[in-house]
């Protein structure tokens, strides 16, 4: 069936406010999705997204929750449901980063960017499968890093995180592969956001050829795995890094 002729799908994007997450929001506004903008603090840019979104005739809303808050994602949850009868597509991209080498990391320093980075989505996923498995289809595509594979120093925290995440992929793949629902995962490389700004001024290219991203670079492969098209997809890691790991691996690897 083609999807035009289908009501609107319903989307939720976390951390939908800036980087790549707004332009994973707009760009399944542009391919007819109602978005649904979660935001943490940055309220004013959460808002800036969704004004943009409906001044290009899109439908979005925004909603203020952390996503590591059990009460606040089940309320998200409630909210978008209540308003549109439906959830089609979550994706988890809400991420911090707190750079420390491990000796000196504090628990609780730990114990935040797991909150966000796992738990967060953890909860997000909990709370959308029931809507989801009710539907018979449902899409999610969580947000990872190459640093899972490849970290740089101080990423101890960010790293284990965004291996989970992966992990979390395939393993919630495995346990709703046959009712419809799809679980995928997207790795950026380097991509320039608030998150990277400091490291991408001081760095440039980095030295290895690759420019880097910008946000559309990966908000377009976050779309297709949405898309029905990708019913055959499930339970992988995209990598989407401008062949920085490919070429970090092989035998003509330049030096950083
Ligand atoms: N940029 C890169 O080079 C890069 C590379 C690899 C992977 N990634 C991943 O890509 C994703 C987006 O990164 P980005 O660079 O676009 O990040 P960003 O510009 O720092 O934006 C982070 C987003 O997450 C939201 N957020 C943070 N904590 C939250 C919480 N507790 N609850 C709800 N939302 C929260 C923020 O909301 P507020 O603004 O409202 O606080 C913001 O919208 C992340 O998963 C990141 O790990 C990025």
């Amino acid at each position: 069936m083609p999807e035009a002729a289908a009501a609107p799908r319903v989307a939720v994007v976390t951390g939908g406010s800036r980087g790549i997450g707004a332009a994973i929001a707009r760009r399944l506004a542009e391919d007819g999705f109602t978005v649904h903008v979660v935001c943490h603090s940055a309220l004013d840019a959460g808002r800036a997204v969704v004004n943009e979104i409906e001044a290009g005739g899109g439908r979005a809303t925004l909603h203020q929750a952390d996503v590591g808050d059990e009460a606040a994602v089940a309320d998200l949850v409630d909210k978008v449901t209540a308003q549109d009868g439906a959830l089609h597509v979550l994706v988890n991209n809400a991420a911090v980063i707190d750079d420390q080498l491990l000796a000196v990391t504090s628990t609780g320093r730990w114990e935040r960017v797991l909150r966000t980075n796992l738990t967060g989505p953890f909860l997000t996923c909990r709370a959308v499968l029931p809507v989801m498995l009710d539907q018979g289809w449902g899409r999610i595509v969580n947000i990872s890093s190459n640093s899972a594979r490849t970290p740089g120093p101080g990423q101890s925290a960010y790293a284990a995180s965004k291996g989970g995440i992966e992990s979390l992929t395939r393993a919630l793949a495995v346990e709703v592969g046959r009712k419809g629902i799809r679980v995928n995962c997207v790795a950026p490389g380097k991509v320039r956001t608030e998150m990277t700004a400091a490291v991408a001024d001081r760095l440039g290219s980095d030295g290895d050829g690759t420019r880097w991203g910008l946000p559309e670079d990966i908000s377009g492969l976050v779309a297709f795995l949405a898309r029905d098209e990708a019913d055959y997809i499930q339970g992988q890691t995209f990598t989407v890094d401008g062949g920085r790991m490919v070429m970090r691996s092989g035998p003509g690897r330049r030096s950083r």
